[in-house]
């Protein structure tokens, strides 16, 4: 896919006095001289900040690394997580459609998405909250059919599940990430065949990456700024 700049940019990029903090932070874990080791960290953050990746934000970031701007955008265009034009400001919807996800479903996810967000992929849904793509493997085959929506994963999904989810984040809820048919982590549909042996009271709700994204409250960064806390089955 040809990745660009959106031909419409802001004025100017400015991270908020929180992520700036943080991306000092970041920058501050590698040696001397070895600052573009960030890079990602810093774009995925202005990313989570903005909804998307403008030219402004890509030049703040290579002048806080010291690096020069083609390297960053070098790696803005490369990577498909990052999103080179405005998105949902709710949710940008990536839809796994490769060979695992595909034969468990995906096609119908996509036709989903196009009936509830728009007809193409990449366009914002009519009250802007939403857009949607489809995405090469994400590497959470086991789980198929699956969808990255943030930075989180919601797993083994089917096509009620799916738009209940879609109406959940519309509503302004947002779901916990995960597998959505009751499995832990990726362990077989029945349960685990080995390593039994262990008290399921007394573990997380959840695996560590879903358990993660509730311990922080958060997960799906809106463009205005609000943080709107997951609503795990145990609040509900
Ligand atoms: S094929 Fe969909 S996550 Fe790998």
């Amino acid at each position: 896919m040809l990745r660009r700049l959106h031909h419409e940019q802001p004025e100017s990029f400015a991270f908020t006095e929180a992520n700036l903090q943080w991306a000092k932070t970041q920058i501050a874990k590698f040696p001397e001289g070895r600052q573009a080791s960030a890079c990602i960290s810093l774009l995925w953050r202005a990313q989570e900040q903005e909804g998307w990746l403008s030219k402004p934000a890509i030049e703040t970031v290579a002048q806080m690394l010291d690096m020069a701007y083609i390297r960053v955008l070098e790696v803005a265009t490369f990577y498909f997580m990052f999103q080179l034009q405005p998105v949902g400001s709710v949710a940008h919807i990536q839809v796994c459609g490769t060979t695992t996800c595909m034969i468990c479903g995906a096609e119908d996810l996509i036709a989903v998405c196009k009936e509830k967000i728009a007809p193409k992929a990449m366009t914002l849904s009519a009250d802007g909250k939403f857009s949607w793509e489809e995405v090469e493997c994400l590497g959470a085959c086991t789980n198929a059919p699956m969808a990255a929506i943030g930075k989180d994963y919601y797993e083994d999904l089917t096509v009620e599940g799916f738009a209940a989810l879609l109406d959940k984040l519309a509503a302004g809820e947002v779901p916990v990430p995960g597998p959505q048919n009751g499995r832990y982590a990726a362990e077989p549909l029945g349960g685990p065949k080995v390593l039994t042996d262990f008290d399921a009271a007394e573990r997380a709700p959840h695996n560590a990456s879903a358990q993660r994204a509730v311990d922080i409250g958060e997960t799906i960064k809106r463009i205005d700024g609000t943080e709107v806390p997951i609503v795990a089955p145990w609040m509900r």
